[in-house]
């Protein structure tokens, strides 16, 4: 089995900014509500026209020059998204296209916010195997096409954005290995977040816009404990399998769902707040872009140094959550 490194990272936000300012002239809200209860203090929106696909391009052609490739030595494209340009085909499809990656088997993966978690697993196995040598995964999200403006109890919350990685494999004395992910899924809690509708069991219907069924629902308190609960075993479990303790942990990133529950999961498991990266002030949650985008700001600005040794957990719809660490 071969070993699978992180070769570079990429991301791309759009320009707009959304502010909490601006919200609180759309809901009923303030910008001391948001702050106080999320950490998030603006998001970014895409601009007329931008999709999820051109977010991902934007992201994976920053990977793409880091890691001195060209887009046809990518053997593998995994887009995660929840918001993709069409229901069929795959957004993945439509990145590659635009890429021109056409030696690459592509496709995209729902798994909510943990898709970027879930598509490094992934691409892991094949690249351990030797199956493929390059793999590029994508988080890519259009959150603010599915919000529901007039519920401030999720419109807040979440932004768009993208972040991307290529996975190769390792020699030994190679840096930014990927040492293990950890996946763990509960689909008896998906009534916590979901989109009812659009799917095969609801279509889309005059009654179901009229409802909002089309757009984002959430229990925005239990989804909280169960995200502190989640991220928190998730770490725990990646900690043992390694034989590995807290204090071992050099950077720490984690979903960027909400300041608060970062904080209670830092708390929890005794790790000092300076070596957590947090973003979310500045994008809000944008899902499977989520993860990608702090790792690749987090390298950007030194953050993550040479030979730290970095802990990756998450969480989202589904129930959804894992964790990863790598050794960079
Ligand atoms: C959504 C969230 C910020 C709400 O915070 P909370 O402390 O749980 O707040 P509650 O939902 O209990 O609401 C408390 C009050 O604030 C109000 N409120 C909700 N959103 C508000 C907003 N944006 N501005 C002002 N007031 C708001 C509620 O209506 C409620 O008022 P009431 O007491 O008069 O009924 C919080 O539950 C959360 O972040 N959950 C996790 C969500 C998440 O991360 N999801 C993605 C996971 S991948």
């Amino acid at each position: 089995m071969r070993n699978v490194k992180i070769v570079s990272t990429g991301s791309y936000v759009p320009q707009k900014i959304l502010t909490n300012q601006d919200l609180s002239k759309r809901v009923e809200t303030s910008d001391e509500w948001i702050v106080s209860r999320t950490g998030i203090r603006e998001r970014r929106v895409i601009a007329k026209g931008q999709t999820c696909s051109d977010l991902a391009f934007e992201a994976s052609k920053s990977a793409l020059q880091k890691a001195g490739l060209s887009p046809e030595d990518l053997d593998m494209i995994i887009l995660a998204t929840l918001t993709p340009d069409k229901r069929l085909p795959a957004s993945a499809n439509f990145l590659q296209e635009k890429l021109g990656a056409k030696n690459a088997a592509v496709f995209d993966i729902n798994v909510a916010c943990s898709g970027f978690v879930y598509g490094m697993s992934i691409a892991m196995q094949y690249i351990r195997t030797g199956e493929m040598k390059h793999v590029l995964v994508v988080g890519a999200e259009v959150m603010t096409e599915i919000l529901n403006w007039k519920d401030r109890g999720t419109c807040i919350l979440f932004g768009d954005g993208a972040g991307a990685a290529i996975l190769g494999p390792a020699e030994a004395s190679d840096e930014h290995e990927l040492l293990s992910t950890h996946l763990f899924s509960n689909g008896a809690l998906w009534p916590l977040l979901n989109i009812p509708a659009g799917g095969t069991e609801m279509p889309w219907t005059a009654e179901v816009f009229e409802r909002g069924d089309h757009l984002v629902q959430m229990k925005g308190k239990e989804v909280f404990k169960e995200a502190v609960k989640s991220m928190i075993s998730a770490s725990e479990i990646a900690l043992r399998k390694a034989n590995l303790k807290i204090s071992d942990i050099d950077v720490f990133i984690p979903h960027q769902a909400n300041l608060r529950i970062i904080d209670a999961i830092s708390k929890r498991l005794d790790f000092p707040k300076e070596k957590i990266f947090v973003n979310v002030d500045k994008y809000g949650n944008t899902s499977a872009a989520s993860i990608p985008l702090a790792l690749d700001e987090a390298v950007r600005t030194s953050f993550i140094k040479k030979g730290n040794l970095i802990l990756i957990v998450t969480f989202g719809a589904g129930f959804a959550w894992g964790s990863a660490l790598v050794k960079w």
